[in-house]
């Protein structure tokens, strides 16, 4: 009872200060997109472009399954990550669907910044996901961020989905949090898998029937932080973001995984005003040869702790087929 009462007055309290904090303006309001039909390329889509942002693996699957839906429904699917799409070739889709993970509350500004300089989508119809972790934090909020970014473009917006996997933000095990972390280790599961196929269907279901839809975002207390730039605050807390020579094996995968250009692999620099702190380049090196120290403990990176904890990553069973 003591237990309820307590949550039900921090409840009140975090509610109380989100509706004080939106009433003053300092964090957005609920917003809504709709399609506007008239505008409409085509209500028989049979080009579609699968596009998304992934650093471990997890929004590349869901973008990967998403796609292999389409393609079942007898469309002509184009996949892949952003950084090696053609984004001039957009325009000639007739749906369009995007992936990012959630990194600080929001869509990765180097995806922002690439969307927003994508040609114009007038009359294509978009629908977004995003991946996030665990109990996640501004997912729903961060979805809708990303079909904002596809309408500002001219595309019409149909609906958006999350879904939850084991988070890749490496500091959290590093600095001996692991459980939060592990308590998500059986996701993706199968009804992560069923929630984006249905997803991909409900898409192109609301195209084909030219559905009257409204996707809404929330009020939360995160989109205070969203303006924030917290990948900068917490860059404060990492002390060293360097490439160990020896253990270098200049495989090149930090280059080309980091998404603003940050690390020099063959000279063995990392420009650590140019970096996002995404951790793509610890999360992803193969030696453990980037190395990293946050709030005064040693950073490894995602494939080290799936490695460390016995963890197989689940993929669909039709992509596993392939
Ligand atoms: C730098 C960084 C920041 C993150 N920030 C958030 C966050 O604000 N909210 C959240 O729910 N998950 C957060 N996560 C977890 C990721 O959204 C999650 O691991 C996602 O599935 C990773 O997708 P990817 O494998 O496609 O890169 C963060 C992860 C990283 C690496």
């Amino acid at each position: 009872m003591m237990d309820a009462m307590k949550h039900t007055r921090r409840d009140c309290l975090i509610k109380g200060t989100v509706l004080a904090l939106a009433g003053t303006g300092v964090i957005d309001g609920c917003t809504h997109l709709s399609p506007r039909y008239a505008a409409l390329k085509t209500a028989n889509p049979r080009r579609a472009a699968v596009i998304w942002f992934s650093q471990t693996g997890h929004t590349a699957s869901i973008g990967r399954l998403v796609a292999h839906v389409l393609r079942a429904e007898g469309l002509d699917v184009i996949e892949g990550d952003y950084r090696q799409f053609d984004a001039s070739s957009l325009p000639s889709f007739d749906i369009i669907i995007a992936g990012s993970p959630v990194f600080y509350y929001r869509v990765p500004v180097n995806f922002r910044q690439w969307l927003s300089r994508i040609p114009p989508l007038d009359g294509i119809p978009a629908a977004s996901f995003v991946t996030f972790g665990g109990a996640g934090h501004n997912q729903h909020n961060t979805a809708f961020e990303l079909l904002e970014c596809l309408a500002e473009r001219g595309a019409l917006p149909l609906c958006i989905d999350m879904f939850s996997h084991m988070s890749a933000f490496a500091p959290t095990w590093s600095t001996g949090r692991e459980a939060r972390i592990l308590r998500y280790r059986d996701l993706p599961n199968d009804s992560t898998f069923d929630a984006a196929r249905a997803f991909a269907r409900r898409a192109l279901s609301i195209v084909r029937g030219r559905e009257d839809v409204r996707v809404e975002s929330r009020i939360a207390f995160w989109q205070i932080l969203k303006h924030m730039d917290l990948p900068w605050w917490t860059k404060l807390f990492c002390s060293k973001h360097a490439i160990n020579r020896d253990n270098c094996i200049q495989c090149g995968k930090c280059g080309q995984i980091c998404p603003v250009g940050a690390v020099s692999y063959r000279d063995y620099r990392v420009n650590r005003s140019k970096c996002i702190f995404c951790m793509g380049c610890v999360n992803n090196c193969p030696t453990g040869a980037m190395e990293m120290t946050y709030a005064g403990s040693e950073v490894y990176g995602y494939r080290e702790f799936l490695r460390r904890n016995n963890i197989t990553l689940r993929i669909p069973p039709e992509l596993a087929r392939k």
